[in-house]
Order: C-alpha cells, then sequence, then structure tokens
C-alpha cells in the first residue's frame, strides 16, 4: 500500500468512529508523522453545547502530540464524503500552524482517494504568532 493509500485508509478508519449526531458530518483526519511510519488517526467529535466540538484535524493533532509530544509532522490527510472534499476549518488551519510549517502537505480526500494536494502555508499564508 502507497503512504498516500495508508493515509487516506487510517483517515477513513477515523471517520467511522465519528460523533457527529448534531452535524451528520463525519470527518476523519490521519497526520502522519516526519520520517516514519506512523499516521495518527482523528475524528470529529461533537458536543451538545456544540462549541465543545472538536474538529478531526484538532483530535488527531492533539492525540499525536499526547503520544510523541511536539514532533515534526509531515502530512495531514482529511477525509469527507462531499464533492468537493472538505477544507480544515480556519480554527483548524490556526491549531494546525501551533505545530507545523507552512511546508506541511494538506491531502483532501474521499474515501476513495486525494482529490486536492495542497499545503498548510496555501491555507494559512499569515498565521498568528503570539511575539
Ligand atoms: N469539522 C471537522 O471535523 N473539520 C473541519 O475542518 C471542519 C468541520 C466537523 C466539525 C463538526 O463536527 C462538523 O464537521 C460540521 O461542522
Amino acid at each position: 500500500m502507497t503512504d498516500l493509500k495508508r493515509a487516506v485508509a487510517v483517515a477513513t478508519e477515523a471517520r467511522n468512529h465519528s460523533y457527529s449526531p448534531y452535524s451528520h458530518f463525519a470527518v476523519g483526519a490521519a497526520l502522519k508523522l516526519k520520517d516514519r511510519d506512523v499516521y495518527v488517526p482523528g475524528c470529529n467529535v461533537e458536543n451538545a453545547s456544540f462549541g465543545g466540538t472538536i474538529c478531526a484535524e484538532r483530535s488527531a493533532l492533539v492525540a499525536a502530540v499526547s503520544q510523541y509530544g511536539k514532533v515534526p509532522f509531515e502530512s495531514v490527510t482529511v477525509v469527507t464524503d462531499t464533492n468537493p472534499p472538505a477544507y480544515p476549518c480556519a480554527f483548524c488551519r490556526g491549531v494546525l500552524s501551533e505545530f507545523c510549517g507552512p511546508e506541511l502537505v494538506v491531502y483532501l480526500a474521499t474515501p476513495e482517494g486525494v482529490k486536492i494536494t495542497t499545503t498548510l502555508g496555501e491555507l494559512l499564508p499569515h498565521p498568528f504568532k503570539l511575539v
């Protein structure tokens, strides 16, 4: 299995665990560690308060940091079943930019495969930095 197929498979499996009884919009993500054969899954987990909802991308990021700490990340793959596939929300772009540089590859996919390839730098060219 290619790296890309593996990423889509991990994100698709995570999407199957999506807890989205309010929006009925299931999202899965797979965050790949740089130079390591590790894909950390994440899915959206909604909350009755709505504001407590965690997106799939942040779910994967938090899981990855919890397990591996602040390590370099290579790509994030986001799986939805929409056409075109969904882009990460602005909130997730900002949170990803805390741990990932503009070179992070962002694959937007459906369970069938990657439809769009972009980068965090393209999606969020001027991230907020607390300096
Ligand atoms: N969602 C994600 O998981 N990732 C995004 O980047 C955008 C939105 C989720 C949040 C919510 O559970 C559902 O999609 C509808 O907004």
